[in-house]
């Protein structure tokens, strides 16, 4: 891979200085006018662009044309690899029925564990592949990402191996998480307490067998569970993030997505990286995130996929100087949405975030959620070369916009991938 620089951006976010705390978060660390190079994937120098288009001046340039350039996004909470759909709950909801009710008459997350499992490999590959497709033309370049819709032991290994493919396929990284504590599989119904101790004696240790024989060299999963009404209670997710903090890995929780059970407290207690959804936490909870290093991950996607009128209190997190990330929790039931622009365009509007807040919520610190800070989220000397290109002159078109794409250019680990297929208008096909 030849040098590259790219210079003539009019605004350079590059988000310097490590994930951003309580209200220091929106300092984007902008160069006018700036410039980056970067050599093998590694950004080597950030700075003005005459500055360095004179010390440079024989190297490949990509003239970003005046536009904003940014990190690329990293999405840390996704649910992407399923199969089929929930066109018919969606319009079920519509019509009164809540997520939960669905789910306790074995509906919602179970059914599409259902047509997981009759899925074949190839056909889940299939399917997640355009969803991450999507993803990263949307410009999230890093994405977290879920098993959880297999729920006995082979499905679940046949997820996290899937995932495992797909991320070595690239373009984007993937940081894969188990969630075989998604939701009480059928088999097990009325018996949680069963299929907890099932998990970890037997699945939790079998995962960390299966990724140490076969993805050596790369950091372990990390481990997640729903806490919630009607599938993990607190004392469940208690056995199973301890379980899973004594074999060794990092761990995270859906917490008060809609009851508040006390899971963000037991994650702090813990030391999970992140706790995530965060919607109905208690104002005990929230004013202790700040004595802590655990993000807190906001998705507004969820309650405006579900129709609810209740978000995170991003604005409590930032006061009680909490570390709030913003993702966009991509799955069947609540929130299919591979653009993680809207998850920002929500957060301005429903979590009263600046957009220079929303973007360093979605970059740096969702790089934080994920244990990646010291490798993506910013564009600094030493780090991966994951950037965007936007068609915009002003970052505040993100969050302001929504709905299309603002993205102009993926740049991942050094390699530019040109987003608009279209750029000079429809050629109609001949027939
Ligand atoms: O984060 N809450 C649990 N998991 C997803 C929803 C999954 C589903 O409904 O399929 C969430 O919202
Ligand atoms: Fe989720």
């Amino acid at each position: 891979m030849p040098i590259m620089l790219i210079h003539n951006a009019k605004q350079l976010l590059t988000l310097r200085g490590g994930p951003q705390r309580g209200e220091i978060l929106g300092n984007l660390g902008i160069i006018e006018n700036g410039a980056v190079l970067f050599r093998d994937a590694r950004i080597v120098e950030v700075d003005a662009s005459s500055d360095l288009i004179a010390r440079h001046p024989a190297e490949a340039r990509l003239d970003a044309g005046g536009k904003v350039v940014m990190p690329g996004f990293v999405d840390a909470h996704t649910h992407p690899m399923w199969a089929g759909d929930r066109a018919a709950e969606f319009e079920r909801r519509l019509q009164g029925k809540t997520y939960l009710e669905i789910l306790e008459a074995g509906g919602g997350i179970l059914s599409t564990v259902k047509a997981t499992r009759n899925a074949s490999t190839e056909e889940l590959l299939n399917q997640t592949r355009p969803r991450l497709l999507q993803m990263f033309a949307h410009g999230s370049t890093t994405i977290e990402a879920k098993t959880g819709y297999g729920l006995d032991l082979e499905t679940e290994l046949r997820l996290l191996k899937s995932l495992v493919a797909l991320d070595n396929e690239g373009p984007w990284d993937l940081a894969i998480t188990f969630l075989g504590a998604h939701a009480i599989p059928a088999e097990f119904k009325g018996r949680g307490d069963e299929f907890t101790k099932e998990l970890c004696a037997n699945w939790l240790p079998e995962v960390k067998n299966w990724w140490h024989e076969n993805v050596a060299g790369r950091p372990l999963a990390f481990v997640d569970v729903f806490c919630e009404t009607g599938a993990f209670s607190l004392e469940q997710s208690r056995q199973i993030l301890e379980t899973a903090t004594d074999l060794g890995f990092p761990t995270k929780i859906h917490a008060d997505e809609f009851d508040n059970l006390g899971g963000t407290n037991l994650a702090m207690e813990l030391g999970a990286i992140s706790a995530d959804h965060l919607v109905s936490t208690s104002t005990a909870e929230i004013s202790k995130l700040g004595e802590s290093e655990m993000v807190a991950v906001a998705l507004p996607a969820t309650p405006f996929g579900l129709a609810e009128t209740k978000y995170a209190n991003a604005k409590a997190i930032l006061a009680a100087n909490g570390l709030l990330a913003v993702a966009s929790d991509l799955n069947p039931g609540t929130a299919w949405c591979e653009n993680m622009q809207f998850s920002l365009a929500l957060a301005c509007r429903f979590l009263k975030l600046t957009p220079a807040q929303a973007i360093a919520a979605s970059t740096i610190n969702g790089a934080a959620a994920v244990r990646r800070q010291a490798n993506v989220g910013s564009i600094e000397v030493g780090k991966q070369a994951d950037l965007l290109i936007l068609d915009v002159d002003d970052y505040r078109h993100l969050g302001y916009r929504f709905g299309t794409n603002l993205v102009h250019t993926v740049i991942k680990k050094g390699v530019p991938y040109p987003v608009q297929t279209w750029p000079n208008g429809l050629d109609p096909i001949d027939i």
